[in-house]
């Protein structure tokens, strides 16, 4: 499905925009909701379809709590975590009780109206009704099942495909969207690649939306060309993001992903601290709204945030950037410097020291240089910091080529740490500015400070030449920032298949 179809443009189209004047929304209430999802007991052989349901319905009877909460305070649009109605504990055999078969949304249905139009789909009839009887569009991720026979040579051979399926009921309960995940991530063992890669969007009174899947997000298709061809004006985004410091943390990296595609982003992740799932947010393209970050408790949580329906039409929509501009023009200097190798999540890094308390540097591999000038307020003994190149392919859980710049602060002085964790900082920042010669321009900036605190946008900014920079007057105990950039061009077809997988 790509957007709404008008049989009859011309005749249609007066019609439109008065309805379109008199219900159109500038602004919305966002919702997402972090789910702490009960998980079925492992097995080897798969339960019963009632044992499924039951398990099922006890992670709805949850959200149905968040819904109504969300709708009290006049949200008018929720979403709720991938892998949240059931988990991701799966073989392909043991997850097929808890799957349904989800009609293509054409068919325009809603199924708490006429539940049994496609077969036995209690999951479906359950969230069409929480929408309808709460006046709230719900989003949220659930299993599909679509019978194939032999003469489908990709058919798999127990008859049917198995898709990782976010649906959409709007808030009068109908289903206007249904999205396979593209780009499934290495351990999905328990479903199958869709052939082609779906662009899904549909219109509502608060703006145009689209909807892709966790790891889709460092995809082109579908995760760029939703936003840069459908021109969508939010994404909804259903997660199971386990954090991965110190560059892939899930909100400097989903608000760094909505800062510079210039789209809204409402995040939802599943909560398990034991697996280091947490972190949520509703994003604009100029500031984070809100975000939840919790490794402390098992609890899920309801977020909500006031979004600009249409961001492109406001004054404070950002304008965009020119990534290696600023790069290319300065001298690029290498005072005495040494090199050094570190890993950050199995890419190779090149680092090196930042040495005194001011400096300019560079560093270098393959076609990337990236450069760095700072200030700190005083170089402490028992801190090292250092500044990280990358430009290559990276292999594992998924292949996708990457050009990244980082400053980050090393694990301990020792300098083979770094790349590694590290939770605090106390050097200060005065000054720095992050720039590369990038060959892409899609480049996720993020920053992350001591405590692993998200860096509000008062203390840096972007500018339009590509340099992620402090604003003045700060200071600021910087644990890592990155300018993440994605070279689409080099990838291999697809992202989640090929060597080089963890399982
Ligand atoms: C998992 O197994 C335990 C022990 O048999 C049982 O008490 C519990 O209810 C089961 N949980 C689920 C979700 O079925
Ligand atoms: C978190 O996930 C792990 C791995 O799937 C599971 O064993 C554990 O029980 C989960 N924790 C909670 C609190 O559900
Ligand atoms: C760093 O470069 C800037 C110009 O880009 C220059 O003004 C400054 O003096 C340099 N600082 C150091 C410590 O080399």
């Amino acid at each position: 499905m790509i957007g709404p179809r008008f049989p009859n443009y011309g005749s249609l189209f007066a019609l439109w925009s008065v309805v379109w004047s008199v219900s159109a929304l500038d602004t919305f209430i966002a919702a997402v909701y972090e789910h702490a999802v009960i998980l079925p007991n492992r097995t080897e052989t798969p339960v019963s379809k009632e044992d499924a349901l039951l398990l099922m319905n006890k992670n709805i009877d949850v959200l149905e709590n968040a819904v109504q909460l969300a709708a009290k305070q006049g949200a008018h649009i929720i979403v709720t975590p991938e892998d949240g109605i059931y988990g991701w504990v799966f073989t392909r055999e043991t997850i097929y009780p808890y799957l349904e078969d989800i009609p293509d949304p054409e068919v325009n249905w809603i199924p708490c109206r006429d539940p049994q139009r496609f077969g036995h789909t209690p999951v479906q009839e359950r969230l069409s009704c929480l929408a309808k009887d709460n006046s709230i569009y719900i989003v949220a991720n659930i299993g599909d099942k679509k019978p194939c026979n032999a003469h489908d040579p990709q058919c798999p051979a127990d008859g049917h495909y198995q898709h990782n399926t976010n649906v959409v009921f709007d808030s009068e309960g109908k289903l206007v969207a249904r999205y396979h995940k593209y780009n499934l991530f290495a351990p999905e063992i328990q479903f199958d690649f869709p052939k082609d890669s779906e662009l899904v969007a549909f219109e509502t009174p608060f703006g145009k939306f689209g909807l892709f899947t966790c790891f889709d997000i460092f995809s082109h298709d579908p995760a760029v060309v939703v936003v840069d061809d459908l021109g969508v004006d939010s994404v909804l985004y259903p997660a199971a993001w386990y954090n991965t410091l110190p560059l892939l943390s899930a909100v400097p990296f989903h608000s760094a992903w909505a800062r510079a595609m210039r789209v809204n982003l409402l995040a939802a992740n599943t909560h398990n601290t034991s697996m280091h799932m947490t972190g949520s947010g509703i994003y604009a393209p100029e500031a984070v709204r809100v975000f939840h970050y919790d490794m402390e408790t098992e609890s899920g949580q309801l977020l909500l945030a006031e979004l600009r329906a249409r961001p492109r039409l406001e004054p404070t929509f950002p304008a965009s950037v020119d990534w290696s501009a600023y790069a290319q023009s300065v001298k690029l200097s290498s005072c005495e410097q040494s090199n050094f190798p570190g890993m950050i999540y199995f890419d190779k890094f090149t680092f090196t020291e930042l040495k005194k308390d001011t400096g300019n540097y560079t560093v270098c591999q393959k076609d990337l240089c990236c450069h760095l000038t700072y200030r700190m307020s005083e170089k402490r003994m028992d801190e090292a910091y250092a500044l990280g190149v990358f430009d290559g392919l990276h292999t594992v859980e998924g292949q996708y080529y990457l050009q990244i710049c980082t400053l980050l602060k090393c694990q301990t002085t020792d300098l083979k740490t770094c790349g590694e964790p590290v939770g605090s900082a106390f050097t200060k920042f005065e000054e720095f500015s992050l720039s590369g010669t990038f060959g892409t321009s899609y480049v996720f900036p993020q920053m992350a400070l001591s405590g692993s605190q998200l860096a509000s946008e008062r203390h840096y900014e972007v500018s339009r030449d590509g340099r992620l920079r402090s604003r003045s007057g700060a200071s600021l105990p910087v644990l890592v920032s990155a300018l993440y950039g994605r070279v689409f061009e080099k990838d291999p077809p697809r992202l989640g298949q090929g060597p080089g997988k963890l399982q």
